[in-house]
């Protein structure tokens, strides 16, 4: 599918975000994990989250689908899965394949799991590694680093590890794990990642404490089935953001997005780059806090983002990397090699696309520097298949000349159905 772009004269109105797409994918989960039934509210009906509940329906869980996006879990207990019939497809969905590695090396049964192309790339051994650590069996194509991947799963003990990476990936398979396992599981991070896991654990039941970012899980514990009421997605309302940001004459109010401060990380460089943007309305639902947020076109300058900032992040810097185009002065982004093992090596496709559409932008191993403004000119682009390369090649069409045409749009759909229709609705 092709998505063509205009150069749109303002950006105006009021939308809503559809639900995050992590919180998605541990609703169905953990709710299949728990005692009882767990009911979900603004579910993510999304390609990736859907390939999730295919997976755990395949694990004999039952799901009642009382619409697209509101859910009901019949919980099987941690323990309770069935010894699937056939090969688990995560289809694109890295998340889907890292945490239920982690859930599936503690069964009693024999599980093999694969994806599309994209996630047969992307590397396991950091969710291997430590599972093979406390006890689990599992073999991966490439040595052990890539799907297929076949798990023999039983018993598990706990371990206390440090990711190599931070991932909330890793962080979550280990946990669950670690909730199956005998003894305490603690897992430690240099810099913090996403915790909706720690989040929606303690709000199921369950024994775990943090400190700073270390993590402990008691094994053996029971999670309670709960009603998850999900926020929008902010890596989604990114997108939004940017436009309404780099787009004149622009206001936009987004109703009920996630803020939760370990994905916030967007909204605090916007602002340092002095992005016009304010949080209008705070509530807190099963632990993750929300607020509508209004944002008006802004004069923006240049920034630099690394390090620690970076995990709070990746999935932003993207379109990050669009806004940077328009800003005053150079931006620099270091410490995210690894945006280079995603839905594709997003480095080198932003920096690709971005480059062919006017961009003064040069790639680096570990990220990029942009110097700003530049008029973008718009052409034909390639979305790699990745859907945040997609939006935000739909993002720079806003301000770039002419037509500018993003071939692959259809991967839009792994994380933000109704992209398009949102979009437009803005523009007027
Ligand atoms: C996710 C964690 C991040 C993020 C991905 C979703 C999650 O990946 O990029 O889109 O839901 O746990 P990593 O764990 O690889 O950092």
């Amino acid at each position: 599918m092709e998505l063509k772009i205009n150069t749109a004269a303002s950006l105006k109105g009021k939308i809503a975000i559809p639900g995050d797409k992590s919180i998605s994918h541990r609703a169905i989960i953990l709710g299949a994990m728990a005692e009882g039934d767990t009911t979900i509210v603004d579910f993510l009906p999304a390609a990736d989250c859907l390939s999730t509940l295919k997976c755990m329906r395949a694990l004999g869980v039952g799901v009642e689908e009382l619409s697209s996006t509101n859910l009901v879990i019949h919980g099987v207990g941690a323990n309770g899965f069935k010894e699937p019939g056939n090969v688990l497809d995560v289809g694109n969905s890295g998340t889907t394949l890292r945490i239920l590695t982690g859930v599936l090396a503690g069964q009693d049964f024999f599980s093999v799991l694969t994806g599309d192309e994209s996630v047969r790339r992307r590397p396991m051994d950091r969710v291997i590694a430590p599972l093979l650590e406390m006890g689990a069996e599992i073999w991966g194509r490439k040595n052990g680093t890539r799907a297929p991947i076949s798990i023999l799963g039983h018993s598990l003990h706990g371990i206390s590890y440090t990711t190599t990476i931070p991932s909330a990936q890793v962080k979550t398979a280990l946990l669950l794990a670690g909730l199956l396992a005998e003894g305490k599981t603690i897992v430690a991070e240099e810099f913090q990642s996403r915790d909706h896991t720690e989040r929606m654990l303690e709000v199921m039941g369950a024994d775990i404490s943090v400190e700073g970012t270390t993590c402990t899980i008691s094994g053996g514990g029971i999670l309670r089935g709960a009603e998850i009421d999900i926020p929008g997605d902010i890596s989604s309302a990114a997108f939004l953001i940017a436009g309404a940001l780099i787009v004149p004459d622009s206001e936009v109010l987004i109703k009920d997005v996630g803020v939760n401060p370990t994905r916030t990380g967007v909204l605090d460089v916007l602002k340092e780059m002095g992005g016009r943007l304010e949080r209008v309305s705070f509530s807190v639902k099963n632990g993750e806090p929300r607020s509508d947020m209004l944002v008006k076109s802004s004069k923006l300058s240049g920034t630099v983002i690394g390090g620690e900032k970076i995990p709070g992040l990746i999935d932003e810097l993207p379109v990050l990397a669009v806004v940077a185009t328009q800003a005053q002065g150079t931006t620099v982004v270091s410490g995210a090699q690894e945006l280079r093992v995603k839905e594709a090596d997003r480095i080198s496709a932003i920096c690709g696309e971005l480059g062919n559409l006017g961009a003064q932008i040069e790639e680096r191993e570990d990220g990029f520097i942009v110097e700003g403004p530049t008029a973008l000119k718009g052409t034909v682009c390639d979305s790699h298949g990745d859907h945040r390369i997609a939006m935000a090649l739909a993002i720079a069409g806003l301000v770039a000349t002419g037509t500018t045409v993003i071939r692959g749009a259809e991967c839009v759909d792994i994380s933000f159905p109704g992209f398009e229709k949102t979009l437009r609705s803005l523009i007027g």
